[in-house]
């Protein structure tokens, strides 16, 4: 009897052992001890024994009942550990693997044009100035030496508000020079700005807006000279194209608010009728500019004798078609989110002059 007690014991251990799920486990223990388990049924047969011998059998089966009992939980425990492994290890996320979100807006164009001019004249030590885009006749043509009657008024196509009753009107900035005013008498020298931002003429075909965008750069300081024009010019211009060896011709040109002014080109090819940047022999106007008048510069109350300074007015839609092959000026306000698609840039790649402007 006792043999068979100790096989049974054996038999249910060696079962424990070989489970390899808590659900096969669970069977070993119905099996052994449920209702119509081997062991609850041999305390069944307890009742037939003599006294003597049910007492020593009964111990034996206690024993043998609470060793697989025992037996059972500890490979409980096993098991619910190793299946938590299992599942760690299953749904194991590396929080460590970097993340390429693909976001689904883009930066126009002109967004794109301003931040990397801004990321290349700040790294120049200019700073962004910003003007109101309804002006004061004063600041748009006035104090910029452009007096009433000047012809210069009416090549601008200006934007004229409705007369006040002062017989005053205002008018939507047609260029961003007043900006150059505003600062002057704003505030001290030595200056050193851009201001990129919206103008607008009345002009509406293939190649002009009624709004498009200007930058203005302006600096004023003691012995500030043409040279200083050129050479900031001149790696403007090679640092956005991204081409080193663009050359820049001056061409002497007029402007009522500069003196002497220059037209600025640059280089290009149209072989095949098909225009490329850089030094191939042929040129492009892309900006005007010029040394401060020292009229301007009196209308600021800056006296000439001691500060001068150089100004440039550039067409933004105009550099960011030549640095992205983009044909159609008006395209740039259709709104056409296809074409944002297309010519639009991711908003994560911030544009900066050490991680890096657009290709
Ligand atoms: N304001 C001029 C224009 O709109 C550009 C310019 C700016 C020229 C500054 C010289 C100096 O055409």
């Amino acid at each position: 009897m006792n043999d068979d007690l100790d096989k049974l014991r054996q038999d249910l251990l060696g079962q424990v052992r070989k489970a390899e799920s808590l659900e096969a486990l669970d069977e070993v223990r119905v099996g052994a001890l449920g209702k119509k388990g081997r062991l609850t049924q041999l305390m069944r047969t307890l009742g037939q024994l003599e006294p003597e011998a049910r007492k020593a059998f009964g111990a034996a089966l206690n024993r043998v009942k609470d060793e697989i009992a025992d037996a059972i939980e500890q490979a409980t425990g096993r098991l619910r550990a190793a299946e938590i492994e299992r599942r760690l290890e299953a749904e194991r996320v590396d929080v460590t693997l970097p993340v390429k979100p693909e976001p689904q807006g883009r930066i126009h164009p002109i967004s794109q044009a301003t931040d990397e001019l801004v990321a290349i004249f700040g790294e120049m030590g200019f700073e962004v100035a910003e003007g109101p885009h309804i002006e004061d006749d004063f600041y748009n043509f006035t104090a910029l030496n452009i007096p009433p009657e000047h012809p210069a008024r009416q090549e601008h196509d200006t934007f004229y508000l409705p007369e006040r009753r002062d017989r005053t009107r205002k008018v939507l900035r047609t260029h961003t020079s007043p900006v150059q005013i505003r600062t002057m008498l704003n505030r001290k020298p030595p200056l050193r700005i851009i201001v990129p931002g919206r103008t607008f003429r009345a002009d509406h075909d293939a190649t002009h807006s009624p709004m498009f965008h200007q930058v203005e750069g302006l600096v004023i300081d003691r012995s500030t000279h043409m040279g200083h024009l050129k050479g900031c010019l001149e790696e403007f211009c090679r640092a956005f194209f991204d081409i080193d060896d663009l050359p820049l011709r001056f061409r002497p040109s007029y402007f009522p608010f500069t003196e002497p002014s220059a037209e600025v080109d640059i280089g290009c090819s149209r072989a095949g009728g098909e225009l490329k940047l850089g030094n191939y022999g042929d040129w492009l106007e892309i900006l005007g500019s010029g040394m401060v008048h020292p009229k301007v510069l009196q209308n600021c109350g800056y006296d000439p004798a001691e500060y001068q300074g150089f100004a440039f007015g550039m067409g933004i839609e105009r550099i960011a078609m030549l640095k992205w092959g983009i044909p159609d000026l008006r395209t740039f306000y259709d709104s056409d989110l296809r074409w944002l698609r297309h010519y639009g840039f991711v908003p994560l790649e911030v544009p900066s002059m050490v991680g890096g402007l657009s290709r």
